[in-house]
């Protein structure tokens, strides 16, 4: 590795000096370059592409006049236009990383870049400059979706380059293909050599063209990577590479298919990792149908849990399940704490209802982070513990009987912590309110006899007619509801029976509509313990 790391380091710099020594401009060692690539030198001594140097100070002049009050508080929001899908969830040199797909200029997806985040405390972030843009002819189209390591000392990123290449008939095809680069966590370089990984090395039968989003690990002395993929006939799948030196890879095998043909078409994002005593593979596949109360249509995030043999390479799954059954949660990625806790964040929005108001010029949220583990055979979540050191203002009621609309001094807010634990058998339908004020509401709804929660964000200021209800059946009805709310001015989190089940909605809410309101068709007794969040 060292070797590898330090030969690529200093052929990319002597590149850079060639380039920069030369009086013509052209280009330098023979390769083709393009106006978009040509190399800079900053006052720090770091090189990237004129297309990237563009896309830093672009961020950097909209950062600089964003209004800070109209982003989340506590969650990670696009620094400038668009993002989407978290990435390179790592820890590296002591902070936490976190890189998402990116588009600076629009509030619509676009050729896409890396932005990049770091955080000791999973709470606040500290923006930093965006590290890759699609500025080499192997990424040309984008720069999508992937995942970090930290290798001798070097940060690597692992990320798909798309491109399109010219078919003998003269017509043009995409190809994703797999690409790193490393770097110290502020500058990243892109390896000579890419694409590391390409489709050419699948089996005749797997797709060239959806081959994306590669997540790393290490296993003693070889390092791993699952990549989305699916066959010629549509069949969502995932496969896994190996190499020993990141530069050199080779194709495995085809680790889990979509074999109930239930589990849409392609699988994105992929993740697999060890959790207590099983392995779990995470992926997003695309164009579900709904299947009852577990999978809803479109685009979602399920989890296999199984058992994996190391040695040959076979992973045996167990039923898929839904990761989280709000509206508003697509292509999560974990990472692995120096602490032993496995944390999963994923993008706080859907293909499916990209809406934000007219007056915002950026969209794109990421969740909350939140710590995993396996209980009765499930995935359970919840928010990660470090949110209790940024509560304050505690309001507590305990025993208060709900028969109507109903509301509490200080039960208020729209950055806040919120348990609600219901009981009590003479109602039917039990409603909380939030975000709400004479116009606006999303409404969370239990109804005792069916077991089912509905939310409903109709209310909530959106301008399109994107998806706003949603039913979720409670898995355990025979204790007492709990309900905790994690809300941050455009977002709603519930985290149902002490993370049991998960429902993330984004809202477009004016934030002086920040009432929390209670009603009840019959009488329920609830106990509220509420904190803002500062
Ligand atoms: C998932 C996804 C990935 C792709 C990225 C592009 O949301 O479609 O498969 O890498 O977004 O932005």
């Amino acid at each position: 590795m060292d070797s590898y790391l330090s030969s690529v380091a200093a052929r990319s710099n002597s590149r850079t000096a060639r380039f920069l020594f030369s009086s013509s401009g052209n280009s330098p060692s023979g390769r083709h370059f393009t106006l978009m690539n040509l190399l800079c030198i900053t006052l720090h001594g770091a090189v990237y592409s004129k297309l990237l140097e563009k896309a830093r100070s672009y961020e950097a002049k909209k950062i600089a006049a964003t209004d800070k009050e109209s982003k989340p508080l506590f969650h990670i929001s696009a620094p400038a236009g668009w993002i989407n899908d978290p990435n390179g969830f790592s820890v590296y040199n002591g902070k936490i990383h976190l890189f998402y797909q990116y588009y600076p200029y629009l509030r619509e997806w676009g050729p896409m870049h890396w932005g990049h985040s770091t955080t000791s405390d999973m709470i606040k972030w500290e923006q930093l400059p965006c590290v890759l843009a699609p500025d080499e002819e192997y990424d040309k189209k984008g720069c999508f979706s992937g995942s970090a390591i930290e290798a001798d000392g070097k940060h690597v990123l692992v990320y798909t380059g798309v491109t399109r290449i010219k078919l003998p008939d003269g017509s043009e095809q995409e190809r994703q293909n797999q690409c790193i680069a490393f770097g110290d966590g502020l500058n990243y370089v892109k390896h000579e050599n890419n694409p590391v990984v390409t489709g050419d090395m699948l089996p005749e039968n797997c797709s060239r063209i959806d081959f994306r989003d590669p997540k790393i690990w290490k296993e003693d002395d070889t390092y791993y990577l699952i990549v989305g993929s699916k066959d010629l006939n549509n069949v969502g799948q995932v496969v896994l590479c190996s190499s020993k030196n990141l530069t050199d890879w080779q194709f495995e095998t085809i680790l889990a298919a979509n074999s109930t043909g239930k589990i849409g078409t392609m699988w994105e994002c992929p993740d697999f990792f060890g959790l207590e005593d099983k392995h779990v593979l995470i992926c997003s596949p695309q164009s579900m149908k709904a299947d009852k109360y577990e999978f809803h249509n479109g685009h979602n995030s399920v989890y296999f849990l199984g058992d994996y043999d190391k040695e040959n390479h076979v992973f045996i799954k167990e039923e898929p399940h839904t990761l989280d059954y709000g509206m508003d949660f697509y292509a999560p990625q974990t990472t692995l704490l120096p602490d032993g806790r496995r944390v999963m964040i994923a993008w706080m929005k859907s293909w499916d209802a990209c809406v934000v108001p007219d007056s915002q010029d950026w969209q794109g949220m990421m969740t909350l982070p939140r710590e995993l583990e396996i209980k009765d055979g499930r995935i359970w979540q919840k928010p990660v513990k470090e949110i209790e050191n940024y509560r304050a203002n505690k309001c507590h009621y305990t025993d208060k009987k709900i028969d109507c609309y109903t509301t509490f001094d200080g039960i208020k807010g729209r950055t806040l912590d919120m348990t609600v634990e219901l009981s009590g058998e003479e109602y039917n339908n039990f409603t909380v309110e939030m975000a709400c004020d004479d116009e606006y509401s999303t409404a969370f709804t239990y109804n005792r006899v069916a077991g089912m929660l509905e939310i409903d964000r109709t209310f909530c200021g959106v301008t399109k007619d994107v998806v706003c209800v949603r039913k979720i059946k409670i898995a355990d009805t025979d204790r007492k509801l709990k309900l905790r709310f994690i809300v941050d001015r455009q977002s709603i989190e519930l985290f149902i029976n002490d993370g049991q089940q998960v429902a993330t909605t984004a809202i477009c809410t004016p934030l002086q509509a920040d009432g929390i309101s209670f009603n009840c068709d019959g009488s329920a007794v609830v106990d509220i313990e509420k904190y803002d969040i500062i």
